[in-house]
C-alpha cells in the first residue's frame, strides 16, 4: 500500500539513532541513547590500520560520514524524543502497528524509544514514569488496561506531557481529565458489524444446514479491552438485526493469541463437531489458529463452515484469497500509525481537545476474496 516514502536524512537518522532508541524490548528506555550510539559510528576510523594505503580516501569518507551523522543527529534533536509503550510487543497485530509507528517517527527525524509492556500494567507504569523522568517531548501509549487509564492520564496530565493513546479505547469521560490527551483508533462497533456482514453475504447466510438458525462458537480477545467486548456483541447483532436466529454454542477468551485460538476451536469441534456452522475469531490471529483446527478436524471453510477474523494480518489475507478464511476486516494499522503521530504532532504544536472530542477513528475495512488482492 502507501508506506515506504522515506525521505534520505530520515533514512540516515533512523541508522543513526533508531538502533539505539528502539532495538529491543530489554533495554532500559534511554533517550539518551543515541548519544551512546555515536562512538559506534566513529568505531572504523579507531579500526583502520594508519598504514593502509588508502588512508586519505578513508579519511575523508569518514569524516563526511561523521557530517552526514551530524546532520541527522540535528534532524533527530529538531523532532524531538517520544516515548512508546506497548502493551505488549507479542501481539501480532500491534507488531504491525509498531512498525508502521517507527518507520512514520523515524521517518519524521524523531528519537523514538518503544517500551514493551509484558502485558503488565504495573511494568508499563514504570516505564510512563521513567519517560516522564526523561523529560520525552510526547508520549503515544497502548495501555494493558483500560480499567488503569485514570491513573495514567493522572500521571502525565501531573508531568504535562502530551499523550495520544491508541488501541485501546478508554471512555469520553475517562480522557476528558487531560486536554493535552486524544485517542487515535477505531470503533470496534463496526468491526463487528462488519463480521456479521461477512456471514450474511454467504449463499446461506451462515445456517448452513438449513435449520433455520446460525450456531456458532465465538472466540474472544481479552474481554477487559472494548474491542473484543463490541466485536462479540455487533458480530452477532449484525445477524439478528437482519432477522437470522442465532444460537451460541460456545463463548471464550482466548486473548488474541493464535494457540488459544486454536485449542478452543479444537476443543469445540470435538465436542460440537457438524454443529458448528460459523467461527467468529475477534482477530486474525486467533483465526488462523482456528483455521489449523479446522482443517485437522477434516472441515472446509466455506463448504461446511464459515470462519471470519479481524486485522487482516499477511497470513489472514493469504488464507481469504486461498478460500480457507470466509473473510476478514482491515484494522488499518498504517492509517492509526499516521494518525497517531498527526494528532501527536498537533498536540506538540499546542493545540488542546476539548471534552468528549477526544477520539479520532480511523474506518475499518471489509475483505473478502473479491478485494483481498487490494489489501496484499
Ligand atoms: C485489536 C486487534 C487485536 C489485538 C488487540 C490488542 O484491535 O484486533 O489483534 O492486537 O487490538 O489490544
Amino acid at each position: 500500500m502507501k508506506l515506504k516514502k522515506v525521505i534520505a536524512i530520515a533514512m540516515a537518522s533512523a541508522m543513526v539513532f533508531g538502533l539505539a532508541a528502539c532495538g529491543n524490548s530489554a533495554a532500559p528506555a534511554a533517550t539518551e541513547a543515541p548519544a551512546e550510539e555515536a562512538p559506534a559510528e566513529e568505531a572504523p576510523a579507531e579500526e583502520t590500520p594508519a598504514e593502509e594505503a588508502p588512508a586519505e580516501e578513508e579519511a575523508a569518507a569518514e569524516e563526511a560520514a561523521a557530517e552526514d551523522a551530524e546532520a541527522a543527529a540535528e534532524t533527530a534533536g529538531a523532532g524531538g524524543n517520544i516515548g512508546v509503550c506497548i502493551y505488549k510487543f507479542d501481539d501480532a497485530f500491534m507488531t504491525t502497528y509498531r512498525n508502521a509507528l517507527q518507520e512514520i517517527l523515524e521517518g519524521k527525524g524523531y528519537t523514538v524509544t518503544f517500551m514493551d509492556g509484558k502485558n503488565d500494567q504495573a511494568e508499563q507504569n514504570n516505564q510512563i514514569n521513567n519517560f516522564i523522568a526523561q523529560k520525552v517531548d510526547a508520549l503515544i501509549i497502548n495501555p494493558v488496561m483500560t480499567s488503569a487509564v485514570d491513573q495514567i492520564i493522572a500521571t502525565v496530565k501531573d508531568a504535562g506531557v502530551p499523550t495520544v493513546l491508541i488501541n485501546r479505547e478508554p471512555t469520553a469521560d475517562q480522557m476528558s481529565a487531560y486536554d493535552k490527551l486524544v485517542y487515535v483508533g477505531c470503533d470496534a462497533r463496526q468491526s463487528g458489524t462488519m463480521q456479521g456482514e461477512l456471514i450474511l453475504d454467504t449463499a446461506n447466510k451462515g445456517d448452513i444446514n438449513g435449520d433455520g438458525k446460525v450456531s456458532y462458537i465465538m472466540i474472544q480477545g481479552d474481554p477487559e479491552n472494548v474491542d473484543a467486548q463490541y466485536r462479540t456483541e455487533f458480530s452477532v447483532k449484525a445477524l439478528t438485526d437482519a432477522g437470522m436466529e442465532v444460537e451460541e454454542l460456545d463463548l471464550q477468551r482466548g486473548d488474541w493469541d493464535r494457540n488459544k485460538g486454536q485449542e478452543i476451536a479444537q476443543n469445540d469441534l470435538a465436542k460440537f463437531g457438524e454443529d458448528i456452522e460459523v467461527i467468529f475469531c475477534n482477530n486474525d490471529d486467533m483465526a488462523i489458529g482456528a483455521l489449523q483446527a479446522i482443517q485437522a478436524a477434516g472441515r472446509k471453510v466455506n463448504e461446511d463452515i464459515y470462519l471470519v477474523g479481524v486485522d487482516a494480518l499477511d497470513a489472514a489475507l493469504n488464507e481469504v484469497a486461498a478460500g480457507n478464511m470466509t473473510g476478514t476486516v482491515l484494522n488499518d494499522a498504517q492509517g492509526q500509525a499516521e494518525g497517531a503521530v498527526a494528532a501527536m504532532e498537533e498536540l506538540l504544536g499546542g493545540k488542546t481537545y476539548a471534552a468528549g472530542e477526544q477520539s479520532i477513528y480511523v474506518d475499518y475495512v471489509k475483505v473478502t476474496p473479491d478485494n483481498v488482492a487490494d489489501f496484499q
